[in-house]
């Protein structure tokens, strides 16, 4: 089974909601899948505990079956771009301490999905991004495209990038975290076309009104994945 990288065309357009989805999803089908958030940047306090959200989200879409430590190798306190928080906390980042993690959740998992920070190309050194990580750990790419003004724009040059890598871009999910874009399935059908990858699904904004939780709305969105080409 293959493991997977999860990259999306920009911060805060439903990488962590789209995680989440895909866990339900494949968790559905008897698959033991441990989410991995390498580097989050920006905490909260949970439970008199300081954690990123989006690890606590993940953590939990995942039954919170595996230990923090190797789910989020680096959690940086303020929520800024991890190469500037990880100079600020005098703490560089050290990818074989992320691929000994990768490595535990491998050996306790049946498929491993790591969320990446920001957009593809954000730095984690002066020298490195994160688009280093799939390179490094080998894995899979997934694009999660925020269906907004711009995204074909930056859904292209992500996959550009990923290829010029050398990666293989697995599948892509349209996801609409806000409000639904003028001309939705013109622009949709324009990603088809210039995304050489499968569509995985197209997830509609999951109205307030249903919000419990955003662990609820994100098994919402289940029904509107399918993810038969990745397992
Ligand atoms: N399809 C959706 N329906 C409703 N809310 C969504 C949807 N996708 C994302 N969101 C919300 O938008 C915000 C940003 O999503 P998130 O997954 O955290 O983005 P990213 O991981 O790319 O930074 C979160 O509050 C999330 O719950
Ligand atoms: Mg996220």
């Amino acid at each position: 089974m293959k493991n997977y990288f999860i990259t999306g065309t920009d911060t805060e357009i439903g990488k962590t909601f789209a995680t989440c989805a895909l866990i339900h999803a494949i968790t559905a089908r008897g698959i033991k899948v441990a989410p991995m958030k390498p580097i989050a940047a920006g905490t909260i306090n949970l439970n008199g505990s300081d954690i990123n959200e989006d690890v606590a989200v993940l953590m939990s879409a995942a039954g919170n079956s595996f230990a923090i430590s190797d789910v989020n190798p680096y959690c940086f306190r303020e929520g800024i771009a991890p190469h500037i928080a990880a100079r600020h906390e005098g703490r560089p980042i050290d990818i074989d301490v992320i691929r000994a993690a990768y490595k535990r959740l491998c050996s306790s998992s049946d498929m491993v999905l790591v969320e990446g920070a920001g957009g593809y190309s954000v730095p984690m050194s002066d020298t490195e991004s994160m688009a280093d990580i799939p390179k490094w750990l080998e894995l899979d790419v997934i694009l999660v495209v925020g269906m907004r003004i711009g995204c074909i724009n930056h859904a292209t040059l992500t996959a550009d990038a990923i290829r010029t890598r050398g990666l293989k871009l697995a599948g892509w999910i349209a996801n609409t975290p806000a409000a639904q874009m003028a001309a939705y399935e013109e622009n949709l059908a324009t990603l088809k076309r210039v995304i050489a990858a499968p569509l995985l699904g197209t997830i509609p904004r999951v109205p307030a009104s249903y919000l419990i939780s955003a662990l609820d709305a994100t098994r919402l969105a289940v029904k509107h994945l399918d993810v038969v080409s990745i397992i």
